[in-house]
C-alpha cells in the first residue's frame, strides 16, 4: 500500500517544481453511465490519485505552494447519511483532512463559490487542459469572472501552464513502494497465465479462459483487470486488440492470452501464446522461437544507459532475420529493416512505459531525441509476430499464426528485472506446464 507519507512527498515534490505564486488545479474521474442508472465500474484518474489516494468522484484537488493557511485543498462531496445507505461512504470534507491529509477541505458544490478566490493573485495555474471540456470551461468561467472585476482591483492568473509535463515526469520514476506493488501485480497476472495453460482444453471458449484469467486476478484481491482482456484463438491472434473473446478454440491452434490485473492502481500487462491442445506444432514453434528470441535479446537491451528506442529495434532485427531464414521474408536484413518489410508482420512497437495506466504517462523523447533508459522505470517487452489468415504471399502452413509474448521490466541499476518471470515463456516449459508434469 502506498503509506500517507508518500502521498504528502509526491505533492512536496511537484509543489517543489511550481514556481512562487502560483496554484495547480487536478480534477478526479467522473462517473461514468452505462445505461439509465447504472454506472460502469469507478476508476479515479491516475493523476488525481498519485496526488491524493483519494478514490471518490466527484473530487478536486486545488495545491497552492507557500498558502500559508494550507497549501494542500481538497473538494469533495458532503457526507449524507441517506446517500450513503444507497451509494456507500463517503469521507465528506472532514475525512478528506483526518484521513487524506488535507490542509483544508470544503463541499464540491460550494467550489463556484471558492476557486476564484483561490485563483485570483496567482500568476500561474498549473492545469490538464483539455482533457474534461467541462471543467475546463468552468476554470475559464472563473478566470474570466475575476478579469471582470480587475478594475476593481481583482487580478486574474496571466498564465496557464501544463501541469502534465511535471507531473508525469514524476509518474516515471517508481518509487519503492509502487515497485512493490507492481511486482505483486504482476505476479498474480503470471499466476493467472498458468492457470489459464492448465486449464486449457479444445473445445473451450475464449470467454472461458478469459473467465479463469480474471478469477485469478479476483481472488488475489486485484478486483479489475488493467484493461480488457485478450483472448485470442488461431487467427484471432493476429488482431492486436481482440476483446470479443466469443470463438471456440479448436485443436492445432494457438491462444493468445494478452491480460493483466490492476492492483491498488497499477496495472501489470502479460501477453503469453500457447498450443490449445498443448503442443506446439512445428511451424508453431519455428515462429515462435524468433519471438521469443526477440524478447529476450530486447529484454537485455533494456538497460540504464541505453535509449528508449534499442529494444524496439533489437526486435526488429531479431525478427527480421528470423522470417528470413523461415523463408518468409525474402532479401537482406539491412534493406528489408530499411523498407520496413517486417511490419506485415510485426506492425506495432516492442513496448510502453508501464505503471499506473498500463500505456503509462512519461515522454519518450527528450528535445526530439531517444530518452535515455534509467533505474526506477518501469515498461513492457513485447514482440510479435501475426501471420494474417489471408496472407497468400506466404506459403499456406504459417497463415493464421498469431504470437506475441510480453513481459514486465523495472530498471534496477545493474539492468532489467523482469516482474513476470513467473509465467513460463519457452515452448518447453509452457508444453510440460500444460501436460500437468
Ligand atoms: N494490452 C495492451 C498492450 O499490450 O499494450
Ligand atoms: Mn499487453
Ligand atoms: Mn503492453
Amino acid at each position: 500500500m502506498i503509506s500517507k507519507q508518500e502521498f504528502a512527498r509526491r505533492r512536496r515534490t511537484l509543489m517543489e517544481l511550481m514556481t512562487d505564486n502560483s496554484i495547480a488545479v487536478i480534477t478526479g474521474a467522473a462517473e461514468r453511465i452505462r445505461n439509465r442508472d447504472t454506472h460502469y465500474p469507478y476508476r479515479q484518474d491516475s493523476d488525481f490519485y498519485y496526488l491524493t489516494g483519494f478514490s471518490e468522484p466527484e473530487a478536486v484537488l486545488v495545491l497552492i505552494p507557500g498558502r500559508e493557511q494550507g497549501q494542500f485543498l481538497l473538494f469533495c462531496r458532503e457526507r449524507n447519511p441517506e446517500r450513503e445507505i444507497w451509494d456507500g461512504y463517503r469521507a465528506g470534507p472532514e475525512g478528506a483532512c483526518s484521513e487524506y491529509g488535507a490542509d483544508d477541505a470544503f463541499p464540491i458544490d460550494d467550489i463556484d463559490d471558492i476557486l476564484p478566490g483561490l485563483l485570483e493573485g496567482r500568476e500561474k495555474v498549473y492545469y490538464a487542459m483539455g482533457r474534461d471540456p467541462s471543467f475546463d470551461r468552468h476554470l475559464m468561467e472563473w478566470i474570466n469572472s475575476i478579469r471582470s472585476r480587475s478594475r476593481a482591483g481583482a487580478s486574474p492568473p496571466g498564465e496557464l501552464v501544463d501541469l502534465d509535463h511535471f507531473l508525469h515526469e514524476l509518474r516515471l520514476f517508481k518509487s519503492a513502494g509502487e515497485q512493490k506493488i507492481m511486482r505483486a501485480a504482476a505476479s498474480i497476472s503470471a499466476r493467472a497465465h498458468c492457470r489459464a495453460m492448465q486449464v486449457c482444453r479444445p473445445g473451450m471458449y475464449e470467454y472461458q479462459l478469459q473467465a479463469e484469467i480474471e478469477h485469478e486476478f479476483a481472488m488475489a484481491g486485484a478486483r479489475f483487470p488493467a484493461y480488457n482482456s485478450i483472448v485470442g484463438g488461431g487467427a484471432n491472434g493476429c488482431i492486436l486488440h481482440y476483446v470479443e473473446n466469443s470463438a471456440k478454440l479448436t485443436s492445432g491452434d494457438l491462444v493468445l492470452i494478452d491480460a493483466g490485473c490492476e492492483l491498488e492502481h497499477y496495472a501489470s500487462d502479460i501477453t503469453r501464446t500457447f498450443p490449445v491442445n498443448g503442443r506446439f506444432s512445428a511451424e508453431q514453434k519455428a515462429i515462435y522461437d524468433v519471438v521469443l528470441q526477440a524478447q529476450l535479446e530486447a529484454i537485455e537491451a533494456c538497460k540504464p544507459g541505453n535509449h528508449w528506442n534499442e529494444p524496439h529495434q533489437t526486435t526488429v532485427r531479431v525478427i527480421t532475420d528470423g522470417l528470413v531464414e523461415l523463408g518468409i521474408l525474402d532479401g537482406e536484413r539491412n534493406e528489408l529493416v530499411e523498407t520496413g518489410a517486417y511490419r506485415d508482420f510485426y506492425m506495432h512497437r516492442a513496448g510502453h512505459w508501464l505503471g499506473m495506466d498500463v500505456h503509462d504517462v512519461g515522454d519518450y523523447k527528450v528535445h526530439d531525441e531517444w530518452r535515455l533508459l534509467e533505474s526506477g522505470m518501469a515498461l513492457t517487452v513485447e514482440p510479435g509476430i501475426y501471420i494474417a489468415r489471408d496472407n497468400t504471399r506466404v506459403d499456406e502452413r504459417w497463415r493464421g499464426i498469431g504470437i506475441r509474448i510480453e513481459d514486465d521490466i523495472l530498471l534496477s541499476g545493474s539492468g532489467a528485472v523482469v516482474l513476470s518471470a513467473d509465467a513460463p515463456k519457452t515452448t518447453s516449459d509452457i508444453e510440460t506446464l500444460m501436460a500437468g508434469k
